[in-house]
């Protein structure tokens, strides 16, 4: 993990007072495709951050509960239209329990691989499990690490403006899987650094996490609707049922 880096302060109130600003777009498409999952009862989402996708799939007649690390994410969620209206308990979600079980939990974004240990993550899968129904699903959408992985280090220009310029620093460790990136913002309000540590994982090592978890790979596509996985899928949607 980078140096200087505590995994606690990313998503501080500064990211999340800004997290919205630059939405990535498919969340209209995520609630649709969980929503047929959730059964139109509940579902738990892992991480739910500001509502980015909890929102919309509320707006599907579910009723959302969430586990999120940071309390500023979750006073963001907090301020915006229906946000106070879901259960939302601060802690991790590698351990954190709400007491119920949903016949959907999901975790998008990227966000399992925000837990930095390969063991951590097999405990996400498992306290998924633990939320389940009888025949509950969890839903996992994630970057393969081909897709994202160029090098040990490099960068990405992530907007590119005449005033403004926001690059994405990468280093890349191959062993431990573990990702550094620093978000950098250059701009006429100055410099702006967001670091952040992931630890990716294999679509293979994801499905073994789940089969440890007593769950199997049910479908896995390369998008919310229904694209096909192949080498080429900038991402996948995996869904995980009883084993
Ligand atoms: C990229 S954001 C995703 C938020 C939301 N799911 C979305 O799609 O917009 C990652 C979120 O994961 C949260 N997070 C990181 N590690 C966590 C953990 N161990 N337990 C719960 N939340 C965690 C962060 O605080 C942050 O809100």
């Amino acid at each position: 993990m980078m140096e200087g880096f505590h995994p606690e302060t990313s998503f501080g109130p500064d990211t999340a007072r800004r997290y919205d600003d630059h939405l990535r777009g498919d969340e209209e498409a995520a609630a649709s495709f969980l929503a047929g999952y959730a059964r139109h009862g509940r579902a738990l989402e892992f991480a739910i951050g500001t509502g980015r996708v909890a929102l919309p799939l509320a707006e599907h007649g579910v009723r959302v509960d969430g586990i999120e690390l940071s309390p500023h994410m979750v006073s963001r969620l907090r301020e915006k239209p229906g946000g106070a209206d879901l259960d939302v308990i601060v802690g991790d979600m590698a351990a954190e329990t709400t007491g119920r079980t949903y016949p959907l939990v999901y975790l998008v974004y990227n966000t399992v691989y925000n837990i930095l240990t390969q063991e951590g993550q097999i405990a996400c899968f498992r306290n998924a499990a633990r939320h389940l129904d009888e025949g509950g699903v969890f839903v996992v959408e994630a970057a393969p690490p081909w897709a994202w992985i160029r090098g040990e280090r490099f960068v990405n220009v992530e907007r590119l403006t005449a005033g403004a310029v926001t690059l994405d620093v990468n280093q890349y460790d191959h062993v431990t899987q573990i990702l550094d990136e620093n978000h950098v913002s250059l701009g006429a309000d100055g410099i702006r650094l967001e670091p952040i540590s992931c630890r990716l994982i294999w679509p293979s090592e994801m499905d073994l996490m789940a089969r440890l978890a007593g769950l199997r790979l049910v479908e896995r596509s390369g998008g919310w609707n229904g694209e096909r996985f192949d080498a080429s899928s900038p991402l996948h949607v995996s869904v995980y049922g009883p084993a």
